[in-house]
């Protein structure tokens, strides 16, 4: 647990190295295990979420190995469970993700349910739904999803369109590629984390048609080989790093990054009156004065991501006017916004809403962070602020974000990693 605490005020100038994708990295790792041969995946982000997929994959007998250069060597060739522990799964819903590939691969997996998160509900119905529709007898008794099928057979599954599941189209589009015949996934979720990890497996041999549509079209093969790969650069923590330096009136370049994956976020930002430039593999963002009021829905992809939406919620905050975000993703994602009442701002939720009354500035607090994405916007919060801010909770940051005080006080910004106050504060039972 480490406390943050920062000196606001600082304009943040300059480049920072992002890293590679989080929620991309993720599914290529849950990826491998569909894998007969080495798999070799470069810019894995050193972050706690990605060490805790490294220690489920570990659990079930995968064998990974940094390289020199800094990729991880993963080879599943003797993979001796097919039994995921608890205390993983618990830790980070993404570990879910190894339910798909064990089931296809090994004809059976045993993933505890990931259960309740601070967010907002998170069931994990569709994935359930789409591996019975698949052809496996699933069972839920004590908290533990039980699937067996001696080989999963080509279907159709239509998604809930109204979502368009992240989690669910990976762990389905994983299943069916080993499956006998063609399984159509309808109302597929299209986020970069998704698409990438679709052509990932197309390089090991799957056979996947309506890459980065909402319909895939699957034909099972009987294995996939291992190939090299890159993770995306992580467009949450380029789009967090560019708000910065809307908020700080800086002028901050992001690179590298994916700017045609990030123009809903960069539109909200010119609108905000912010002067961007986009490069090849970069953005630049200088920014003069106080943002305008903005107004954002949050969406699945390519709508804006509801994972930038409480540092959105920051800098409508300080905004010039009055601002409007509706979250459509996650019931429970504006936790955030008690804490920035303590510092100043004039935010009123109401439901799937927030209105956001802009003050002209926000004062420093000790504050606390229930969930990385909060406790990336409260950072943003005091970087802007007026003051001293302390935020507790700040290895929830970790999970999601590499080096961020490293990369910040590269920028120039004042922040200081302390001890946690009071270590009972934040538990971070429930990660996405
Ligand atoms: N949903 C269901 N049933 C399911 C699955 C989802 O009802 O079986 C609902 C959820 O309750 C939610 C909506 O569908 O209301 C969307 O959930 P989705 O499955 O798309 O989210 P996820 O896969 O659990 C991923 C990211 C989240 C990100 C969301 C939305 C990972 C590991 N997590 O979660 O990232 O917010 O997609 O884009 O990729 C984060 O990085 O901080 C984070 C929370």
């Amino acid at each position: 647990m480490a406390r943050f605490k920062i000196t606001g005020g600082t304009p943040l100038h300059g480049t920072v190295q992002i890293s590679g994708s989080k929620n991309g990295s993720l599914p290529l790792l849950a990826a491998t295990l569909l894998v007969d041969g080495e798999v070799v995946l470069r810019d894995i982000p050193d972050i706690s979420d990605i060490r805790t997929m490294i220690r489920m994959l570990k659990a079930l007998g995968v064998k990974i190995e940094p390289r020199e250069d800094g990729a991880l060597s993963i080879d599943c060739s003797n993979i001796t469970s097919v039994s995921a522990p608890y205390d993983l799964v618990r830790r980070m819903r993404g570990s879910f993700y190894v339910a798909g590939p064990l089931l296809a691969r090994f004809g059976e997996a045993q993933v505890p349910l990931p259960g309740g998160c601070v967010i907002g509900s998170r069931p994990v119905d569709f994935h359930i739904r789409g591996f019975k529709a698949l052809g496996a007898h699933v069972e839920e008794k004590y908290g533990v999803m039980h699937a067996k099928a001696d080989r999963l057979v080509g279907t159709r599954i239509d998604m809930d369109p109204r979502f368009r599941s992240v989690g669910a189209t990976v762990n389905l589009m994983l299943a069916a590629t080993l499956a006998d015949g063609v399984t159509i996934i309808e109302n597929a979720s299209r986020e970069p984390e998704v698409v990438d990890c679709q052509q990932f497996l197309a390089a090991c041999g799957a056979r996947i048609e309506g890459i980065d549509t909402t319909t895939l079209r699957i034909t099972g093969v009987e294995r996939l080989t291992g190939t090299e790969w890159s993770a995306i650069p992580d467009r949450m923590e380029a789009g967090t790093f560019l708000i910065a330096g809307a908020l700080t009136r800086g002028d901050v370049t992001v690179e590298p990054a994916e700017p045609e994956r990030l123009r809903i976020v960069t539109d909200m930002l010119a609108h905000a009156g912010c002067d961007l430039e986009m490069g090849e593999r970069s953005v630049r963002l200088r920014m003069d004065r106080r943002p305008r009021a903005v107004d954002v829905v949050t969406a699945p992809y390519p709508g804006y991501p509801t994972d930038l939406q409480p540092n959105t919620g920051v800098l409508m905050s300080v905004a010039d006017g009055t601002s409007v975000m509706e979250e459509s993703i996650f019931d429970a994602r504006f936790n955030y916004v008690d804490e920035l009442l303590r510092m100043g701002a004039d935010v009123r939720v109401m439901e799937g809403a927030a209105i956001f009354k802009g003050v002209p500035q926000l004062f420093g607090a000790p504050v606390v962070a229930t969930d990385i994405r909060a406790g990336a916007a409260l950072i943003l919060a005091g970087l802007c602020a007026e003051g001293v801010t302390e935020i507790n909770g700040g290895s929830l940051v970790a999970r999601g974000y590499e080096d961020i005080t490293g990369k910040l006080k590269g920028l120039g910004a004042q922040v200081e990693v302390l001890p946690e106050a009071d270590p009972e504060i934040v538990d971070p039972e429930c990660l996405p």
